[in-house]
């Protein structure tokens, strides 16, 4: 087991999703309860984060002395390096040279840390992100790399297994840092690496257990992987406690609603609320053309379909969300700065404040593919775990301007064979989102002798690691061609189809 304490880095997650990936157990604790969470787990090593405070500020945060009287190796990583040697005896003063993101160090000494990543002599890409450094170094330790910036960019004590560098190695902009962090918990501390998805499952179900008692949760579920993970691990923990409510609102694609009851009430046996709530939503929407204004609407009949729904079934203490780790921390970025709403993606953002209830978010500490691994462990099927992400607002915003149920339909069927044929293809896995959009304009075509008046419908299919940025998919044209006119075959009110060849930047990839 290793203890992380964490000093306040927007990364610290990233440190204990390496220790993961590397097959250890981490927890990660605040730095003002690290004293007590340190006694009772009993590490074999430990990791302090970074942080935005600086050691040479009365007051600032410090790891327990305990840590380094306990005889376990600890790695320090920025804040927790400037920390480390000023508790240890060395001097941290703020420099007028700071070095934030991408640098470049020099292996100056031989280190376990080091033993097989980097050889003495050798440079290597790093990324940086501090202000203060190391002035001199406390008593028994020795500097193992530098940088321009930073004399001190690592430095050990081998003997007593304290490592500190000043870049961070969790994030990817460091290519070898989970190497080194494998390195510090393997080779150091001497961790197994056996530890698993299956076992996250069984603390997570444990911790469950323990936040609610006897008492019940009600959760929302959307069809979408992260609450349905959700859903399954706290039915799992807790049984009939739980109650799932599905708020339908008729802009879900085809055969969606009844997969999704059919999953949950008769493959897991989860108690299950459906609430067909598509009349509102539809006539809610009606003559609505902007796209926020679109998401507000139904990100608030969401909530207050979902809450008139709670307070029905009654007597729930908590609600269950599919948090997971992206959405807690406020941005991943270094470089920070103002940035401005382009979509306001977190439809229902108001719900717990609403509710006032306590939260249930098992899925905190997990990134994406984490969850969708911890599915597969629950026995979620693997076509619904390697779903493609699917937005809250649903088909409303994939038919630009005005909806109407006439367009859905028309959409849904477009969607339906289009994607029917991605999986034919082999193609599904390879593409982060494909969609069909029913655009709000109509084209004169011809089919047999007659002229035709009817709607286009564009296809959407893009490859992506986060969504952030993306580039669209390069189908064969032999491929574009039979979607296209099965798709205009089969579906009565199109006529024509066009392929969307934007990229992110400068386009989105939803289109509204
Ligand atoms: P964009 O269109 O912003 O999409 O490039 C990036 C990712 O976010 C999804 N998306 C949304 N998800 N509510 C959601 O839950 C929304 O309002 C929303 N808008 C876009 C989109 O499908 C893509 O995966």
């Amino acid at each position: 087991k290793i203890l992380i304490i964490d000093f306040g880095s927007q990364v610290t997650q990233l440190i204990a999703r390496r220790v993961r990936e590397a097959g250890v157990y981490s927890e990660i604790v605040p730095f003002q309860s690290a004293e007590k969470a340190f006694h009772e787990m009993k590490p074999k090593g430990v990791i302090l984060s970074g942080g935005p405070a600086s050691t040479t500020e009365m007051g600032s945060p410090r790891a327990p002395q305990a840590v380094f009287e306990a005889g376990i190796p600890v790695l320090g990583i920025c804040y927790g390096e400037q920390t480390m040697c000023a508790q240890l005896g060395g001097v941290v003063e703020s420099s007028d040279h700071r070095e934030f993101g991408r640098a470049y160090i020099d292996i100056k000494e031989k280190s376990e840390l080091f033993a097989g990543v980097w050889d003495v002599g050798t440079r290597h890409q790093v990324w940086m992100s501090h202000g203060d450094r190391v002035a001199s170094l406390p008593d028994g330790f020795d500097v193992i790399a530098t940088s321009d910036g930073a004399p001190f960019a690592a430095i050990a004590d081998e003997d007593r297994h304290f490592y500190a560098v000043q870049f961070h190695p969790e994030v990817v902009h460091t290519p070898d840092g989970s190497k080194l962090l494998s390195n510090f918990v393997h080779h150091i501390c001497g961790c197994a690496g056996d530890w698993s998805m299956a076992q996250f499952r069984q603390q997570a179900i444990d911790k469950i257990r323990a936040q609610v008692g006897d008492r019940k949760v009600i959760c929302g579920l959307s069809g979408g992987v992260d609450s349905s993970v959700t859903a399954v691990l706290i039915h799992e923990a807790i049984g009939d406690q739980l109650t799932c409510i599905y708020v339908d609102s008729g802009l879900m694609r085809q055969n969606e609603s009844e997969q999704v009851v059919g999953l949950f009430r008769e493959h897991f046996n989860i108690k299950l609320v459906h609430v067909d709530a598509s009349e509102i939503f539809i006539s809610a929407l009606e003559g609505q053309t902007d796209p926020e204004r679109k998401r507000k609407i139904i990100g608030g009949l969401f909530i207050d379909v979902f809450e008139d729904e709670a307070n029905q079934i009654g007597g729930a203490d908590f609600l269950a969300q599919g948090t997971l780790y992206p959405d807690v921390i406020e941005s991943v970025s270094f470089t920070g700065g103002p940035s401005v709403t382009i979509k306001s993606h977190h439809n229902v953002g108001g719900l717990p404040e609403r509710m006032n209830m306590e939260l249930v978010e098992p899925l905190r500490e997990l990134f994406k593919d984490e969850v969708r691994a911890l599915g597969r462990e629950l026995g979620l099927p693997d076509s619904f775990v390697g779903r493609h992400p699917f937005p809250g607002p649903g088909l409303a915003i994939r038919c630009p301007g005005g909806i109407s149920r006439e367009k859905l339909d028309i959409l849904r069927q477009a969607d339906a064979i289009y994607l029917d044929e991605i999986r034919k293809a082999g193609l599904y896995d390879a593409i982060w989102q494909a969609f069909a959009v029913l655009l709000p304009v109509q084209t004169v075509g011809v089919m047999g002798d007659g002229r035709t008046y009817e709607f286009v419908c564009a296809l959407r299919a893009v490859t992506s690691v986060d969504g952030m940025t993306a580039d669209f998919y390069h189908f064969d044209m032999d491929f574009l061609s039979k979607a296209a006119t099965r798709i205009i075959n089969e579906v009565k009110g199109i006529n024509r189809v066009v392929y969307d060849v934007t990229s992110k930047p400068p386009g989105t990839i939803e289109w509204e």
